[in-house]
């Protein structure tokens, strides 16, 4: 099975093409400014210090990123707005094969998962190792996870036609890869540390380095989408994705952790990241977006 086009979730799908040019007759519409990143900045810290009062209150904590967290300006349009919909798969039998194991291990290979070899060159970059366990509440190991994720290159520009950001595109970079966890829910990829990008979400709006997560359960209905970002990113108070997580300790189990040990000789850096499905540990994820 062919890998996906890398999906532009998250800041990239603002990364929008030039626009359409104006007939003479109708002249386009002015584009209104964009938002300064000290009023972003000013609202991101507004909503997390209501969620520290929520939090104090005794308040539940949140499962998700609120849809609707104000300073991610262009989540405000493609969010779901309505209640998402059930299906019933007695009334739909065909809605069965939604139920359906999803992928086996006969459906990727071990090339999947190095994102530096699916071309006749390597890519430019640091190349880094990221593993890491998928794991329930409990502590137990999800097995035989479908893991997919994507990411720009070490440029920080996406090989996807929605980014024409100038800086350059790697020929040797798709920035897509997959594997299964293995029995203890453990996967791992090999590939290159990503570049920050500008996303016009406000002036001079910049993401942190990051890569996208996919997790598909046990049917293509049961699917989990998140980030992952890297120790230390300058970019992280300025970044209202990362912020829209408003509780400090979700944002950090959002961080990668630099494992020494994982680094290999004359190779690669090497990075551990777990991802926890629910409970007081649980990694958050963009519900519906
Ligand atoms: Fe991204």
């Amino acid at each position: 099975m062919a890998l996906p086009p890398p999906t532009p979730l998250g800041g990239s799908s603002d990364l929008t093409a030039d626009p359409a040019p104006a007939t003479p007759s109708r002249p386009a519409p002015a584009t209104p400014p964009l938002p300064a990143q000290a009023d972003i900045s000013r609202e991101i810290a507004a909503l997390h210090a209501a969620g520290e009062r929520d939090r104090a209150a005794g308040a539940p904590a949140p499962e998700h990123p609120a849809r609707d967290f104000a300073p991610y300006r262009s989540g405000a349009l493609r969010h779901p707005h309505r209640p998402l919909v059930e299906i019933d798969h007695r009334a739909d039998p065909e809605a069965v094969e939604l139920r359906g194991p999803a992928f086996g291990v006969t459906d990727i290979t071990d090339l999947d998962a190095d994102l530096t070899r699916q071309h006749a060159g390597e890519p430019l970059g640091e190349r880094i190792t990221v593993t890491g366990r998928i794991l329930d509440r409990t502590g137990r190991p999800v097995r035989g996870q479908l893991v997919e994720i994507w990411q720009a290159n070490a440029s920080g520009r996406y090989a996807h036609q929605r980014d024409q950001h100038p800086a350059p595109l790697d020929p040797h970079f798709t920035g897509v890869g997959r594997c299964l966890t293995d029995d203890e829910g453990r996967y791992a990829f090999t590939t290159v540390k990503p570049g920050a990008y500008p996303w016009r979400n406000h002036h001079n709006a910049w993401r942190p380095a990051h890569i996208h997560f996919s997790l598909f359960g046990s049917a293509f209905t049961q699917r989990l989408i998140t980030q992952m970002y890297f120790p230390g990113d300058p970019l992280f108070p300025y970044d209202p994705i990362l912020g829209s997580v408003t509780d400090p300790a979700a944002r950090a189990r959002l961080v990668a952790a630099y494992d020494h040990e994982l680094s290999r000789p004359e190779w690669s850096l090497g990075y551990r990241w777990d991802i926890v499905l629910d409970g007081p540990s649980a990694t958050w994820i963009e519900e519906g977006r």
